[in-house]
């Protein structure tokens, strides 16, 4: 187990450099199995979903070669066996294995996928689309066998916009007879980089980034290299960051328009921050207005960045309301933060925020990985010291946190207990 231990109120400055997204580069490597050749990504983040994608490509037999920032993936010698739940639970993301190894070989046997506890997380749009494409799917105790004797395009309507059924669907559809239809698919960045990936290998997908994305089966894919874009929510935790104890704190490597949602309310809230082409740079200021958000899909307010932002209403004077409308149990972290010191209510889907607030260091939980990032903002603005305990969720998504952050100024100690 680990903690971390964090003296607030110390400001910074300085450079954070954000590194390649997480929730891209999940998908990206589990697709390049439908590749035939070897598959090489770059600017791949080193945090530990990354390590259990690569313990199944390696448990599949794939050969994996790693170096810090990249992931190169030759699997052309795997073999198509069970995934044991063992490694399926460890993330959310392992789901990304059932729809390229269905699409590759035609039938998949693994467990329900993990992921953080933010509330009931169904599979159900995703085994939809498996169906409508041509799979039969055969649930037993959390197990699926998904076969399927010839995949053939279909038009798939789904009922919510969800990130992990568009990709899914467009992995099979890829590899299926004819033409696909995703309706109401997902518009996230990381699906137009999946796509982008697919077509670079020789796939036919248009209108990614839309909400309808026809794709044209092909029958092999091949080789390629491609390049894992900027995380949008690591860039807005630190900008948030900024915001709270920042001094011309600079947020590199970014794609500004990813973030516009975040951009805009910190500007309605008064945040003094400057936007360049692949940059922010942030300061503190200590008048802050009280905002109105409602997490939705993209390019709505991200729900990843729900909690995280949570700890800059607090610092609001007056009232904020802040609405989660993807997940029902993403509100862990409150708890904590009026230990802290917050005024936090919870009615139903809503937050009531009273501020503003200042924190006082305690000992708290990081509950599941953005929870836990709020949990680090409110550390970094607090009086006193915080220790963040379960801290491993953090490492699963934040890459370097702790160096990152101590490079521009804070007091962060990482300690194994
Ligand atoms: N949903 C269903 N049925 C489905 C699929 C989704 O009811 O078959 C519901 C979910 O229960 C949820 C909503 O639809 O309430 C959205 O789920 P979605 O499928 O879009 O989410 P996901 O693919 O499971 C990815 C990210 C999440 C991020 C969401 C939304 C990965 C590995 N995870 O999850 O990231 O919150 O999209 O943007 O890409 C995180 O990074 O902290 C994180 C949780």
């Amino acid at each position: 187990m680990k903690q971390l231990i964090i003296e607030g109120c110390h400001t910074l400055t300085g450079e954070i450099k954000i590194s390649g997204a997480k929730n891209s580069a999940v998908a990206l490597i589990p697709a390049s199995l439908l590749s035939d050749g070897i598959v090489k990504i770059d600017n791949v983040p080193n945090i530990s979903d990354i390590d259990a994608l690569d313990e199944i490509l390696t448990y599949l037999g794939a050969t994996v070669k790693r170096t810090d920032s990249t992931i190169e993936i030759d699997s052309s010698k795997i073999q198509n066996k069970e995934i044991p739940e063992s490694i399926s639970k460890k993330l959310r993301a392992s789901y990304y294995f059932m729809s390229a190894l269905l699409a590759k070989y035609k039938k998949v046997e693994m467990y329900f996928p993990g992921g953080c506890n933010i509330g009931s997380r169904p599979i159900d749009q995703t085994l939809k689309a498996f169906r409508l494409l041509g799979a039969k799917v055969v649930e037993d105790n959390n197990k699926y066998t998904i076969t399927a004797e010839e995949l053939v395009g279909n038009n798939i309507y789904l009922d919510m916009p969800s990130v992990g059924a568009t990709i899914n669907a467009m992995l099979v559809a890829t590899r299926a007879k004819g033409k696909t239809n995703i309706y109401n698919a997902a518009k996230e960045p990381e699906i137009v980089s999946i796509a982008t990936f697919l077509n670079q290998m020789g796939a036919k997908i248009l209108g990614a980034g839309t909400n309808n994305i026809e794709i044209t089966g092909v029958d092999k894919l091949n080789s390629c290299f491609t390049e894992v874009i900027p995380d949008r929510i690591e860039a807005g935790t630190y900008l948030i960051a900024g915001a709270l104890v920042g001094d011309n704190l600079k947020i590199s490597n970014i794609i500004p328009g990813h973030i516009e949602s975040l951009i805009t309310k910190m500007k309605e809230m008064g945040c003094n921050l400057e936007i360049g082409e692949d940059y922010a740079v942030i300061s503190k200021t200590d008048k802050l207005r009280p905002i109105k958000v409602q997490t939705l899909g993209y390019p709505g307010f991200p729900t990843d960045l729900q909690q995280p932002l949570t700890t800059l209403l607090t610092k609001c004077s007056g009232l904020s309301v802040l609405e989660e409308t993807i997940y029902e149990n993403r509100f862990n972290n409150v708890k904590y933060l009026n230990k802290m010191g917050a005024n936090i209510t919870i009615e139903g889907k809503k937050l009531f925020i009273s501020g503003p607030t200042d924190f006082i260091g305690k000992s708290v939980e990081a509950t599941d990985l953005r929870a836990g990032a709020c949990m680090v903002l409110a550390a970094l603005s607090a009086r006193g010291t915080t220790t963040i305990n379960q801290i491993e969720h953090v490492l699963r998504g934040y890459e370097n946190i702790v160096e990152k952050l101590e490079n521009v100024g804070a007091k962060i100690t990482l300690k194994d207990i």
